[in-house]
């Protein structure tokens, strides 16, 4: 079973860009391969990565039910088994990472059923790896759906505000609520400004009973790279934001995933 690790809070918060630091971190200290799950419909997990999509498994979804009903489905071949097959061609090989993507379903129906192919996706390739990291969408719908059920370690990524923080404590009570099988769960304030938390932040952490994994500065250079396209991971290790979350990993993760 892979150790995993999600990433939670509000759309805009820096999940994705966080997802992608510390699948570039795990490749890079060699504790690969690792799995990586792009489970929200606006998925761009793969533009911080550099890594183009060819078949999600929305489309496989598609697919799938198209053959079926045609009765299209290759010979001597159920459902399950192509599925399957097809899953093998979903996955992107990145360096020293594979990728998943859920892409956008069609409909509310369809979503559930590109999540169970995800969930039993995830769950039997998970062996094959060591660790397991999926970027969730925004929002704690996914909680409710237990898309990420058995995680090892959860960040709640939340901005630099009062309400940020109180939209974070919120993931900690929905796991406490659904009784929610998370081992860990630490918050990291992302895009902090210069001065640093205020008194008020600093309070309003203290109030929301989350453990503080640490804190990201707002980087000029990630806004740069995002903006010309540039993959994130590509930004220098020693820029401000990518230094700081790696403090973070080495701080709070590595020794977990070791064990
Ligand atoms: N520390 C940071 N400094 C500057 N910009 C950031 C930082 N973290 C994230 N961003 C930018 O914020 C935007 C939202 O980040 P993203 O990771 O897509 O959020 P989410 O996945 O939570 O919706 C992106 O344009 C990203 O480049
Ligand atoms: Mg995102």
């Amino acid at each position: 079973m892979a150790y995993t690790v999600a990433v939670a809070g509000k759309g805009g918060t820096g999940k994705t860009t966080l997802a992608g630091f510390l699948i570039d971190y795990l490749a890079e200290k060699r504790l690969s391969p690792v799995l990586a799950v792009d489970a929200d419909p606006n998925a761009n997990l793969n533009e911080v990565l550099g890594e183009d999509v060819e078949i999600t498994l929305s489309d496989i979804r598609e697919d799938v039910s198209i053959k079926n009903r045609d009765g299209n489905l290759p010979s001597g071949m159920t459902k399950t088994d192509y599925i399957n097959y097809k899953l093998q061609q979903a996955i992107i090989e990145g360096k020293g990472f594979d990728l998943l993507v859920m892409g956008r379903p069609e409909g509310p129906g369809c979503y559930c059923f590109a999540n169970g192919i995800l969930r039993e996706a995830t769950d039997r390739l998970s062996d094959n790896y060591k660790v397991l990291v999926i970027d969730n969408e925004a929002g704690l719908e996914h909680l409710s759906r237990r898309t990420t059920k058995n995680v090892d370690m959860m960040f709640a990524v939340s901005e630099c505000s009062k309400r940020g923080i109180q939209a974070a404590a919120r993931v900690k009570q929905l796991i406490e609520e659904l009784n929610l099988d998370v081992k860990e769960l630490y918050l990291i304030v992302n895009r902090v400004p210069e001065e640093g938390l205020s008194e008020d932040i600093k309070a309003a952490i203290e109030s929301s009973g989350l453990k503080l994994a640490g804190t990201v500065p707002l980087d000029e250079m990630v806004f740069e790279y995002d903006n010309k396209g540039i993959p994130l991971v590509k930004l220098p290790k020693d820029c401000k934001a990518v230094k700081s979350i790696r403090e973070i990993f080495d701080k709070i993760l590595l020794s977990q995933i070791k064990a």
